[in-house]
């Protein structure tokens, strides 16, 4: 069964962020849209896999698995990135899981090997199949590229460069040194039983500051003080900016680049790189959410911390670390609470449609976004922004 657009059609289609309001509930969860997703906006899309600093030496290599495709990002010995299917091209086994260094994935089953170019390097007793050739038999690769430090992959292989997607937000985050950003660290917080948009929804505005963050991020980046920035067809991005008298300090607003200017220090930048990278960044840090789709109103989450060269380089940066941390998964913990929350709501069969506030622009830039790649709205181009 195909799934009925007319209600979601009709908040992708409002062309004023004043007039802006929610999804109707049944987007949240919905396995025929859900299909669509995949087909028009995962597969077309570019999905962050990781940083480059996770492969960070020649024969690193990095598994993670996209929609049920098992992938791993390889740096090859001419430090060269790709991203290859892990399915062997014997009989399919998966070579290799988790993420580090070798010469070459051996299968498990029959102990073909591939060097981390995809080659088939070797496979033993196939001398007496006819016709046989390694040559024949690499793994299959998909197109990827690196925008900023990120490892992107695009399955169709048709996207229009990421570069040039995110062209205007290179230029938001360019003056933070942002590629250089090193991970500190690694969190997995497992299978989530919300779908994909709400943890964007919640992503991507600070009016909730004032509601699961009122005890820790309220005060200092109150909700009334966020703002949306620039924005394009593939991004957008918001400003939280910090109250007056709270001090420029490490771990999340220093130390921070020379091309910073000293209104950077004072205000917290939050993007999406549709459809999935979700950064929130400052001075000294930034955080990224990765967001597995495992299906309609599943997701699997990670939430991986870097610090800025500048502040990796500072004294203490162990101490800043441990409370960058610590303060970050505190808050995505509150984030993770309404999340559910809203699913369990939505799955207890509301109906109705409610209205955005200006603070939740971001959302209404994400369902135009979202009518423009399921193609809900014609030839309506992006919307006018400022
Ligand atoms: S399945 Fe990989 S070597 Fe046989
Ligand atoms: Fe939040």
């Amino acid at each position: 069964m195909a799934f009925d657009y007319t209600r979601m059609t009709a908040t992708c289609a409002i062309d004023s962020p004043a007039d802006a309001t929610t999804l109707p509930p049944e987007v949240y969860g919905s396995d025929e849209l859900y299909a669509d997703e995949v087909d028009r906006i995962f597969r077309r899309g570019w999905i962050p896999l990781c940083r480059m600093e996770q492969i960070p030496t020649d024969g690193s290599y990095y598994s993670i698995d996209i929609l049920g495709t098992p992938l791993v990002v390889t740096r090859d010995r001419h430090s060269e990135v790709r991203v290859l299917s892990r399915n062997c091209t014997h009989r399919w086994m998966e070579l290799c899981s988790g993420a580090g260094e070798a010469k070459v994935l051996q299968c498990p089953y029959h102990l073909w090997s591939f060097g981390l170019d995809g080659h088939l390097a070797g496979a033993p007793e196939m001398k007496q199949s006819n016709g046989f050739n390694r040559a024949d038999y690499g793994l299959k690769q998909f197109r990827h590229e690196v925008w900023k430090g990120f490892v992107f992959v695009n399955l169709d292989g048709q996207a229009t460069p990421v570069a040039e997607q995110l062209a205007g937000l290179a230029e938001q985050v360019d003056p933070y040194d942002f590629e250089n950003y090193q991970t500190v660290e690694h969190t997995e917080w497992g299978e989530c039983e919300w779908d994909w948009k709400i943890m964007v929804d919640n992503f991507m505005e600070c009016y909730h500051h004032m509601g699961p963050h009122r005890g820790s991020l309220e005060d200092e980046f109150p909700a009334h003080l966020s703002s949306t920035g620039e924005v394009g067809p593939y991004f957008t991005t918001m400003w939280s900016a910090q109250a007056p008298g709270y001090p420029i300090s490490a771990p999340f607003m220093a130390p921070g680049a020379d091309t910073l200017s000293p209104e950077h220090s004072r205000k917290t930048l939050i993007f999406i790189a549709y459809p999935l990278l979700q950064v929130a960044m400052g001075p000294g840090y930034m955080y990224w959410l990765k967001v597995l789709p495992l299906g309609a109103g599943r997701i699997e989450v990670h939430l991986d911390i870097a610090m800025s060269p500048a502040a990796l380089a500072a004294p203490e940066f162990e101490e800043r670390r441990n409370q960058l941390v610590k303060s970050i998964c505190d808050i995505h913990r509150e984030d993770l609470d309404v999340c559910a929350a809203v699913q369990k709501a939505i799955n207890s069969g509301v109906t109705g449609v409610g209205r955005l506030s200006h603070l939740e622009r971001p959302l209404w830039e994400f369902y135009r976004y979202l009518g423009r790649e399921l193609g809900l709205l014609g030839t309506t181009t992006l919307a006018s922004t400022g």
